[in-house]
C-alpha cells in the first residue's frame, strides 16, 4: 500500500452513490441541492454566511459588516458580539437537550465518565471562575498541556468564556517544544494533568512543564492548574502549581459568558511550515464559530440521536474543530478516548463503538492503515451495525484503504467522507456531503459551499482537467486563519504570495497539489512544500534540521520524507559531522534521541544516514530532490546539471 499516485487514481473508476436510506434523512439530500446551495454561495458569499450566522448561532449583538477584506486580512461579522462558549452550552440548557450527553470519555484503564450539556456547563462555569480568580484575564494567552480526558474540553470552554484565548500544545510534544510554544504565545497560566495514559504507560506531563518553565525563561507563567489524572505523584511549586479538584471544589458555578467581539481572539494553535520555527495560527471567535458548526452539521450530518466520534487528539486542530467546537455548537453527543490501539488492545477503538453505539465515526489513513495490518478479525468481532457514517482526515487515502474501511468498518452501507482542511482553515474546505455527493475512493470530492476552490499554476491560473496543480482558494471564508500571532508579515508570505497576487486578486495557497477530473473531484496530491506528513501529523524538515544541528557532534542536516506504507511518509535525516565526531550506531540513537529532546517522539527519524558532505547547488542550496530519490532508494532523476560537486551524489549513493 502506498501514497496514491497519479498513475494509481487516473484509473480510479468506481463511483458510490450516497445510499437513498441515508440520503432521506440527510439535510442536503441529493447533488442537485449541493449544487443549488454551492452556486447560491458562489453568486453572494457574503450573504450565504451572513443567514446563515442569523440562522444558527446565538449573537449578544448583530455585526456591523459581515466581511471587510483587507487582503489578505479578513474580518467577518465584525461589530458583532459573541461567545463561542455559550453557543457550546448555555443555549442547549433552554431546550431538551439540558440533560442530553453533551460529552462521553472513555479513559484508556476502563474508567468513564458522561457529562450532560447541564454538568458540562457547571464545571465549565466553575473553572472559568478558577481563572479568573487566579487573575488570568480576556485577551491572556493560557496554555493547555492536558491528555484526551474531559478536562482539556473544559480548560478551552472555560477561557473561550471569559475572553482567555487558549494555545493547546499536544501531549506528545517535548519540554522543548512545549517552551518555545509558551515565550512565543507570551501564555500567563499553563493548564496540565500530573500525566496521562499513553498505550498503557504513563506520560509524565507535569514533569514535562517543570522542565519547559525551568530557570524562569517564560516568565509570563504564573500559574499552573494541574489535573489529578495517574496519581503517582508530582512536584508541586508552592505559589505556582494548583490542583485542579482543589479549586473547582471551591469555584461557584455563575459565570456568565463574556460578551467577546466577533474577531476577537479564540485561539492559537503552532503548526509547522516549510520554513522556520512552527507559526501561531490565529483563529477567532464569531467566524470560527460559524464555520465549525456548519461544516459539522452537513458534513457529518449530525442529528440528535447521533454518537459521534472523531479519534484525534485535542492537541490538533481536528480535535479543536471536530471533539470541541464544532459537535457542541450542534447540541451534539461527542465522545472523546484517551487510548490508542496497541499491542494489548488491538481491538480498543471496535469495542468503544460497540459500548456506546457510535454511529459517526472520523479518523485518519494512518489509523486505518495499522487496522489493515492488525486484521480483521478484530473489528469483525465487534457489533459495528450502529454505524451510518464514516470519515478521514490528515492526508490523502489510498484507494485499497478507502475500500478496506467501506467493506470491513462501514459494512458497505455507510458513505465515507474524505476531508481535505487544514489548521489554518479552521475546518472542512473539500469534502463530500454525505447524502448528497458521490464518492470516488481517494477523492475528497467537491468544495464545501461557499468555498471557491481552484487548481492552478503559479500565475494562479486555472490549469486543465486532470493536470496537477497548486490547490488554493479564492474567496475568504468565516473559518480562516486572520494571521500569524505576532508576525502579519509572514502570515502574508507563507500563505498569501506564493502565487502572485494579480489584479489585487488574492489567492490562499498552503502547500498542497491536486488536480480535478473530468468529473470535476478533487484528488489532493499530497504537500509540494518542505512539509512531512508523518502518520497525518505536519513537520517542517526545517524543524527537524534545526533540532539536529543543535547537536554538538553535527555540522549540517537535510531531512526529508521517504514513502512508508504505514505512516505515509517517514523521516529520513542525511547529516555531516563536526571534524572530530565519528559516525556510528551510538551517535545514531543520540541523535534521534536529541530529535525526539527538542520536538518530541513524532519527529524521531526513522533513519540517519551520514555523509561527508551534502549535495548543493552552485548557489548552496541543498537540492533536496536528490535526497528525496535517494531515500526512497530511487534512482536519482530529473537534472542534476546545477550540482556544484557531482561527486557527492556519487558517494551518497555508494553509501546507501
Ligand atoms: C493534509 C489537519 C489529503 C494536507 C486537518 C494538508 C489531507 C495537511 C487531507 C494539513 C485529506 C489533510 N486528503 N490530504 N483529506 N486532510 N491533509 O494542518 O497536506 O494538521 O495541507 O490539518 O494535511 O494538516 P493539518
Amino acid at each position: 500500500m502506498s501514497q496514491p499516485t497519479i498513475e494509481s487514481i487516473l484509473h480510479e473508476g468506481r463511483v458510490f452513490n450516497p445510499p437513498a436510506a441515508f440520503s432521506q434523512q440527510a439535510y442536503i439530500k441529493s447533488l442537485e441541492e449541493y449544487q443549488q446551495l454551492f452556486d447560491r454561495a458562489k453568486a453572494n458569499p457574503t450573504k450565504f454566511w451572513e443567514d446563515l450566522a442569523t440562522k444558527e448561532l446565538h449573537w449578544f449583538e448583530k455585526w456591523h459588516t459581515v466581511l471587510d477584506w483587507q487582503p489578505p486580512f479578513a474580518k467577518w461579522f465584525d461589530g458583532g458580539k459573541i461567545n463561542i462558549s455559550y453557543n457550546c452550552l448555555d443555549r442547549h440548557l433552554t431546550t431538551w437537550r439540558k440533560n442530553k450527553a453533551a460529552l462521553i470519555w472513555e479513559g484508556e484503564p476502563g474508567d468513564s465518565r458522561t457529562l450532560t450539556y447541564a454538568q458540562l456547563h457547571r464545571e465549565v462555569c466553575q473553572f472559568a471562575n478558577v481563572l479568573k480568580h487566579l487573575g488570568v484575564q480576556k485577551g491572556d494567552v493560557v496554555g493547555i498541556y492536558m491528555p484526551m480526558i474531559p478536562e482539556a474540553a473544559i480548560a478551552m470552554l472555560a477561557c473561550a468564556r471569559i475572553g482567555a484565548a487558549h494555545t493547546v500544545v499536544f501531549g506528545g510534544f517535548s519540554a522543548e517544544a512545549l517552551r518555545d510554544r509558551l515565550i512565543d504565545g507570551k501564555a500567563t497560566a499553563v493548564i496540565t494533568a500530573d500525566g496521562g495514559w499513553r498505550k498503557d504507560a504513563i506520560v509524565p506531563l507535569k514533569d514535562q512543564v517543570d522542565k519547559a518553565l525551568a530557570d524562569g525563561v517564560v516568565p509570563t507563567v504564573k500559574n499552573v492548574l494541574v489535573v489529578e489524572r495517574t496519581k503517582q505523584g508530582v512536584h508541586m511549586e508552592s505559589g505556582r502549581d494548583h490542583w485542579w479538584h482543589e479549586l473547582q471544589k471551591q469555584a461557584s458555578a455563575d459565570c456568565p459568558a463574556e460578551p467577546m467581539n466577533s474577531e476577537d481572539l479564540l485561539f492559537v494553535l503552532y503548526t509547522s511550515g516549510s520554513t522556520g520555527k512552527p507559526k501561531g495560527v490565529v483563529h477567532t471567535t464569531g467566524g470560527y464559530n460559524l464555520y465549525t458548526h456548519m461544516t459539522t452539521k452537513w458534513v457529518f450530518d449530525i442529528q440528535d440521536t447521533d454518537v459521534y466520534w472523531c479519534t484525534a487528539d485535542v492537541g490538533w486542530i481536528t480535535g479543536h474543530s471536530y471533539i470541541v467546537y464544532g459537535p457542541l455548537s450542534n447540541g451534539a453527543t461527542t465522545l472523546m478516548y484517551e487510548g490508542a490501539p496497541r499491542a494489548s488492545n488491538p481491538g480498543c477503538f471496535w469495542d468503544v463503538i460497540e459500548k456506546y453505539g457510535v454511529t459517526v465515526f472520523y479518523t485518519a489513513p494512518t489509523a486505518i492503515r495499522a487496522f489493515i495490518k492488525m486484521g480483521e478479525e478484530h473489528p469483525n468481532a465487534r457489533d459495528l451495525s450502529s454505524l451510518r457514517l464514516l470519515g478521514t482526515v490528515g492526508e490523502p487515502i489510498n484507494p485499497e484503504a478507502w475500500m478496506w474501511y467501506h467493506r470491513v468498518i462501514g459494512g458497505e452501507r455507510c458513505p465515507i467522507v474524505d476531508t481535505w482542511w487544514q489548521t489554518e482553515t479552521g475546518g472542512h474546505m473539500i469534502t463530500s456531503l454525505p447524502g448528497a455527493v458521490p464518492t470516488k475512493p481517494g477523492s475528497a470530492t467537491f468544495p464545501f459551499p461557499g468555498i471557491l476552490a481552484d487548481v492552478v499554476d503559479l500565475d494562479g491560473n486555472s490549469v486543465g482537467t486532470n493536470e496537477g496543480g497548486y490547490l488554493v482558494v479564492r474567496h475568504p471564508w468565516p473559518g480562516m486563519m486572520r494571521t500569524v500571532f505576532g508576525d502579519d508579515d509572514r502570515f502574508r508570505r507563507t500563505y498569501w504570495e506564493h502565487i502572485a497576487p494579480v489584479d489585487g486578486q488574492y489567492l490562499y495557497f498552503a502547500g498542497d497539489g491536486a488536480r480535478r477530473d473530468e468529473d470535476g473531484y478533487f484528488w489532493i496530491m499530497g504537500r509540494v512544500d518542505d512539509v512531512i506528513n508523518v502518520s497525518g501529523h505536519r513537520l517542517g524538515t526545517m524543524e527537524i534540521e534545526s533540532a539536529l544541528v543543535s547537536h554538538p557532534a553535527v555540522a549540517e542536516a537535510a531531512v526529508v520524507g521517504k514513502p512508508d506504507e504505514l505512516k505515509g511518509e517517514e523521516i529520513v535525516a542525511f547529516v555531516t559531522l563536526e571534524g572530530t565526531a565519528a559516525p556510528n550506531d551510538d551517535l545514531v540513537k543520540a541523535l534521534k534521541q536529541h530529535v525526539v529532546g527538542e520536538i518530541g517522539a513524532l519527529a524521531r527519524p526513522a533513519e540517519i544516514r551520514f555523509s561527508d558532505a551534502l549535495p548543493k547547488t552552485r548557489s548552496g542550496k541543498i537540492m533536496r530532490r536528490l535526497l528525496r530519490n535517494l531515500a526512497s532508494g530511487q534512482e536519482v532523476s530529473g537534472d542534476t546539471s546545477t550540482l556544484e560537486d557531482r561527486s557527492v551524489l556519487d558517494k551518497l549513493r555508494e553509501g546507501s
